[in-house]
């Protein structure tokens, strides 16, 4: 059995801590980051030093609201080019920093708790949400191969999560979003619309007043 496959303890455990289904293909993983926070938190500080959050322009010339990193082979970036994923961070002309191990084994175990297998990201898109700030409904869809599942780990303050439909048109549900949930989605949900609405004001001992999303990808 490889470190990727849940034994019967980790399934009850996923059971008991509660995991919700959003939809064929997505779920939210209740708690699932929390046991590896302190190492996310530090592996985050070694990344955004080396590539620190910053507000990306839309490719219409607007600021972006959310503060943005990457870490991994690509990272997602937005200019007056348009969004795509970048082997070099623009800021600096370097590489974006390595995805830490905590992050790749995080991901892949929520995805394979979600029913996706051997997920491979090359991808983690990290976000930081000061209160005030949304995320408008968008699909995923700068990816190349839609047989990958994402992975969208939160921490810090809470957040309420938009998950709709194939449609833009189709009326989301919310899904309030704590420190340490993951939501994953693959397969027949891989491109249903999501988003974030406006964070409200709080505090986490972790993050301060701002929440922090990592999304996993399979980039490219
Ligand atoms: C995203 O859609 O890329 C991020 C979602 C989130 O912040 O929860
Ligand atoms: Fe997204």
């Amino acid at each position: 059995m490889d470190k990727f496959t849940l034994n019967l303890f980790e399934e009850a455990e996923l059971i008991q801590m509660g995991s919700e289904i959003l939809c064929t293909g997505a779920m939210v993983l209740r708690g699932f980051a929390l046991c590896d926070e302190t190492a996310i938190f530090k592996a985050l500080d070694t990344i955004t030093i080396a590539a620190p959050l910053r507000y990306m322009v839309t490719p219409g010339g607007f600021r972006m609201s959310v503060a943005m990193t990457n870490c991994g082979s690509y990272g997602w970036v937005s200019d007056h080019n348009g969004y795509r994923y970048d082997a070099i961070d623009p800021n600096n002309g370097q590489s974006w920093p390595n995805m830490p191990d905590v992050f790749l084994h995080l991901a892949r175990r929520a995805a394979l708790c979600a029913g996706f297998d051997n997920f491979i990201p090359n991808a983690c898109l990290i976000n930081r949400y000061e209160p005030g700030t949304r995320l408008s409904l968008h699909q995923d869809k700068n990816e190349c191969d839609f047989d990958a599942p994402i992975v969208s780990v939160s921490l810090g303050i809470p957040a309420i999560f938009l998950w709709g439909g194939l449609r833009r048109a189709d009326r989301p549900i919310r899904v309030p979003l704590l420190h340490g949930d993951v939501v994953a989605w693959g397969g027949a949900a891989r491109l249903h619309y999501h988003g974030v609405l406006p964070v409200k004001p709080g505090y986490h001992a972790l993050t301060g007043s701002c929440r922090i999303n990592l999304t996993f990808r399979k980039a490219i």
